[in-house]
């Protein structure tokens, strides 16, 4: 009787062990979607298209029994206007009927000189409040952290009152330390807006793309294996870099060329990561005559061709995480 029940014991836990320890996420990534009430398309910000794919994307996700749910990296806007904000909150909410989280980017903030210039604009605060519970709990403090499925996913906020660079608060930084600390079993996930490292480095400005502190930030998620990847916006290029066998994977964006969004599929041994089109084939070659004419883009590369393959980026990328 006794082999029996010792027996019985032994299924029922290679049985959980199996449940748990073959569980996934898949979630979408829309970086970088600059939302505007009414800008127009500019160059290589398509900031019209963006505005009229959101929605049936949202819808097609919310179709999609394969999405978990969906995060937005930052940049939700084109600019911090008061006007927008409830407009997209609203526009997210009647079309997306999955869980989303949001980190803020630094155009969903006002810089100093917005707000010398009198501009009507929200606050990170703003920013924040409106977007509680996405996955905001308190809807005060700009940076999170949340368990889904067995995997730990944090949010950092890595804006400034700047308009490109970025910085992670030392207060965030010792928040930080303190949740991987307390969370050392999970497969963690870190996403932030700003780069935590350089994914072009023949492109002399990369550096303002980063955080200020990203020698701080790097060391931590090196002394902490459980953190397997990092996922930022910002580029709006689908990029991948390898730091201490950590993998930062950079977003590309509905408004710029070729017009993606990204897919990750997460299991504990392995990550799979795709990019997706949108929009038709003349709106994708539009997006490309207008980073061409880009001209803050078109003096970094030789041949328009090498900027175009440059920003078609990524594909897809199947990894492993380290141990
Ligand atoms: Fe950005």
């Amino acid at each position: 009787m006794k082999k029996i029940v010792s027996l019985v014991c032994f299924i029922c836990l290679v049985l959980f062990s199996t449940q748990v320890f073959s569980q996934s996420i898949t979630f979408a990534v829309l970086s970088d979607t600059h939302y505007s009430v009414s800008e127009k398309n500019k160059t290589w910000k398509q900031f019209a298209f963006a505005r009229k794919t959101l929605p049936q994307l949202l819808k097609k996700l919310s179709h999609d029994p394969g999405i978990d749910f969906v995060v937005f990296p930052g940049d939700l806007f084109m600019d911090p206007l008061a006007s927008a904000l409830d407009p997209l909150k609203t526009l997210i909410d009647t079309h997306l009927k999955k869980p989303y989280f949001v980190i803020p980017g630094n155009h969903d903030r006002p810089t100093k000189d917005q707000i010398n210039e009198k501009m009507q604009v929200f606050s990170l605060m703003d920013f924040v409040k409106t977007f509680k519970g996405h996955p905001y709990p308190d809807g005060v403090t700009s940076y999170w952290s949340l368990d889904y499925n067995g995997y730990h996913l944090i949010g950092l906020d890595s804006t400034k009152d700047e308009p490109l660079s970025g910085r992670v608060s030392r207060a965030q930084v010792a928040w930080l330390r303190e949740d991987l600390k307390k969370n050392r079993d999970k497969f963690t996930i870190i996403f932030v807006h700003h780069g935590l490292d350089l994914f072009c480095t023949k492109l002399p400005m990369e550096r303002g793309y980063t955080i200020d502190n990203y020698r701080e930030v790097q060391k931590i998620i090196k002394n902490n294996p459980q953190v397997k990847f990092v996922v930022t916006g910002h580029y709006h290029f689908s990029a991948v870099r390898v730091k201490d066998e950590v993998y930062h994977l950079t977003m590309p964006t509905l408004v710029t060329y070729p017009l993606k969004y990204a897919v990750f599929h997460v299991e504990q041994n392995r990550v799979l990561y795709q990019t997706i089109k949108t929009g038709t084939k003349d709106q994708r070659a539009k997006a490309a005559n207008g980073l061409v004419e880009e001209p803050y883009w078109r003096k970094k590369f030789k041949q328009d061709a090498d900027l175009i393959r440059f920003f078609e980026g990524i594909d897809s990328l199947t990894f492993q995480p380290r141990p």
